[in-house]
C-alpha cells in the first residue's frame, strides 16, 4: 500500500516504459500494471520456474503486456538507458557484489529515470537492538536523501 503513495512520487505513471529486475514470480508487476498501467514491463529473472509461474498467472489473467525474461541481473542483455523506473525489490541483499547489480540498474535506466530498491534485512530477527543511536542514524540518512529528493524508508 505504501508503494503505491512513493512511487508516483518519482515517475510511476500510465504510459511509461518500467523494468522489474528480480521480478520472482512476477507479482509486483502485474501489480503494477493494474495499478499505473505503465506502457511497457520488463520483469527479469534467473529462476526459469518463477518465471514460468509468472507467464501462467498473466496468461490465466490474460495480461499480454509483461515482457517476462530470463537474464542474469547483473550482467543483463537489456539496452542501456530505456526505461523511465527501474524497480528491484528485495533482492539486493542476496548479491554478494551489490554494486555490481546496483550499476546494471542504472545503466538500463533513462537519463532522468529513477531506480526504486527495496532491501530486506533479517538481523532484526537475531536481536538487533533498536537503540536510539540507530534510529538517530536512519533518521539522519533519511534526511541527506531527501535533499537529493530520494525517498528512504528504514
Ligand atoms: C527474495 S526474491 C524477490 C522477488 C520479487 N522481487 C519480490 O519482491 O517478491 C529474489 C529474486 O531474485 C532472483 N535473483 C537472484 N539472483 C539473481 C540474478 N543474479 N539474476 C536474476 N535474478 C536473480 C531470484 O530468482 C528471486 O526471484
Amino acid at each position: 500500500r505504501h508503494e503505491r503513495e512513493i512511487l508516483p512520487r518519482h515517475g510511476m505513471q500510465a504510459g511509461i516504459a518500467m523494468a522489474d529486475i528480480c521480478c520472482g514470480i512476477g507479482d509486483f508487476a502485474v501489480l503494477a500494471h493494474k495499478e499505473f498501467k505503465p506502457a511497457r514491463i520488463v520483469a527479469l529473472d534467473h529462476s526459469v520456474a518463477s518465471l514460468e509461474y509468472a507467464r501462467k498467472v498473466a496468461a490465466d489473467f490474460d495480461i499480454r503486456d509483461i515482457e517476462y525474461t530470463y537474464g542474469d541481473a547483473s550482467q543483463m542483455l537489456l539496452e542501456d538507458n530505456q526505461f523511465d523506473l527501474v524497480t528491484c525489490r528485495h533482492s539486493l541483499q542476496i548479491f554478494n557484489r551489490p554494486d555490481i547489480l546496483l550499476k546494471e540498474l542504472y545503466r538500463i535506466c533513462k537519463p532522468g529515470g529513477r531506480v526504486y530498491i527495496t532491501n530486506e534485512k533479517n538481523s532484526h530477527c537475531l536481536g538487533e537492538p533498536r537503540a536510539a543511536s540507530i534510529q538517530w542514524t536512519y533518521n539522519e540518512v533519511a534526511t541527506l536523501f531527501a535533499h537529493f529528493d530520494m525517498d528512504v524508508e528504514m
